[in-house]
């Protein structure tokens, strides 16, 4: 019987494994997870939770070496393979860049830094270089000039995902060309290439540079780029020749700052997200009625997979939740697990004893009867954890 072992992360590892699950019931299917999954989901779906949820077995590297039938598919894998110690030839994996260029790391924040307009992703044979094998398939990316590192990234898992589907086919066949990378053109960046735990916007370069900067460090799960006192969502380019020095800060008001550049002035605008979910969860309405005139999307999650109204809903905040309502929030963005405000607003009414919140959402028309990923709805969770007081209202 051939074999096949994924290793890797996220939806693109789950999105193959999940095509072999319904496709190749002949294959025996392996997985890895990376070291950092902890089978629970977060801003990245746990591909340990899915795989094991499936029935398929966990194993290590030391486990698949010997196998000689084995198909091995590298999907965002965090080590770095050694095909010499494998029986098989068969192993691949797919990088997230138009390859040669951008080898290693931080793919999703160094094209955006160097202004570049396509990138890609590739699937190639695994050598004993870093992303340096043989090139089997690749899929241009078009980089729009507001795009963040965030929006890169899920470009890169949205095409990597088709990339793959259109090849998993003639990998397990066999039947496929590979050709090899150009050197021309071709570049690597290692993980020293940036210090994350030290980002400095260098303001002493022209207006579309410092612009690239502001959005290759844009990944709220990670960090937001920050001027002063204040993390910046955006930029602007304006149509003012820039007089001053650059980096000299030429006006500030509620919505930004006008900085001074090599050639055009740029306006930073303020990140109003964090007084948004901070005054969801306080209860403070001035700087939530501030924020609001900020923001574009009331529903937009914080790094917890948390909505302004989920957070309102938890804390107990009734009047916010009504405000985020009235401002267009809805009652279905749920967190990661598919929680739903109504749920958290049980939690709050389980840890405090105060339905107000719970009753409020149900008047404003959340569904409850909803499940979350589980499958399990407010209902089962009242009856599961024996607290059946608002039973009756769901
Ligand atoms: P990651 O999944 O670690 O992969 P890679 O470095 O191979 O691209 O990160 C995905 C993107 O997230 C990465 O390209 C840049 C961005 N990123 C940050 O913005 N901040 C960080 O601290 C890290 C680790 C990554």
């Amino acid at each position: 019987m051939r074999s096949i072992c994924i290793a890797g992360k996220n939806e693109i590892a789950i999105d193959g494994l999940q095509c072999i699950i319904d496709n190749h019931a002949d294959l025996e299917v392996f997985f890895i997870p990376n070291k950092n999954d902890n089978g629970i989901d977060g801003w990245q779906p746990s591909f340990k939770k899915y795989a094991l949820s499936k029935g398929v077995k966990q194993v290590s590297l030391d486990d698949v070496y010997d196998i000689e039938n084995l198909i091995f598919l590298s999907l965002e894998y965090d080590r770095i393979i050694k095909p010499e110690r494998f029986k098989s030839e068969n192993i691949f994996n797919i990088h997230f860049s138009r390859l040669p260029k951008y080898k290693g790391m931080y793919t999703s924040a160094l094209p955006l830094l160097n202004g570049e307009q396509v990138s890609g992703v590739t699937l190639h044979k695994i050598d004993s270089g870093i992303d340096t094998g043989e090139i089997i398939g690749q899929k241009e990316i078009h980089i729009d000039c507001k795009d963040t590192a965030r929006d890169l990234y899920f470009k890169y898992l949205s095409n990597s995902k088709l990339l793959l589907k259109n090849h998993i086919e003639v990998l397990l066949s066999g039947d496929f060309l590979s050709f090899p990378q150009s050197s021309y053109g071709a570049s690597y960046y290692s993980k020293s290439s940036i210090d994350y735990s030290r980002i400095s916007i260098d303001f002493n370069k022209c207006a579309f540079e410092i612009a690239n900067q502001f959005r290759a460090f844009t990944f709220r799960e990670y960090q937001m780029p920050s001027f002063g006192a204040w993390q910046i969502i955006g930029t602007e380019i304006l149509a003012d020749k820039s007089t001053s020095r650059p980096g000299v800060v030429l006006s500030e008001d509620d919505a930004g700052f006008v900085v001074s550049t090599i050639d055009y002035d740029i306006r930073l605008k303020k990140d109003y997200y964090p007084a948004l979910w901070g005054a969801s969860e306080s209860g403070d309405i001035a700087t939530l009625q501030s924020a609001l005139a900020f923001i574009d999307d009331v529903d937009s999650r914080n790094n917890k997979g948390w909505s302004a109204l989920i957070l309102a809903a938890y804390h107990g905040k009734t009047d916010i939740a009504d405000i985020l309502l009235d401002a267009g929030a809805s009652l279905s963005v749920c967190g990661y697990n598919g929680t739903t405000p109504l749920m958290y607003a049980f939690s709050h009414y389980e840890l405090h004893g105060d339905d107000r919140s719970f009753h409020m959402l149900i008047s404003r028309g959340a569904d409850v009867s909803a499940g979350d990923n589980a499958g399990k709805s407010l209902k089962d969770y009242m009856v599961e954890r024996n607290c059946l007081d608002l039973i009756q209202y769901v």
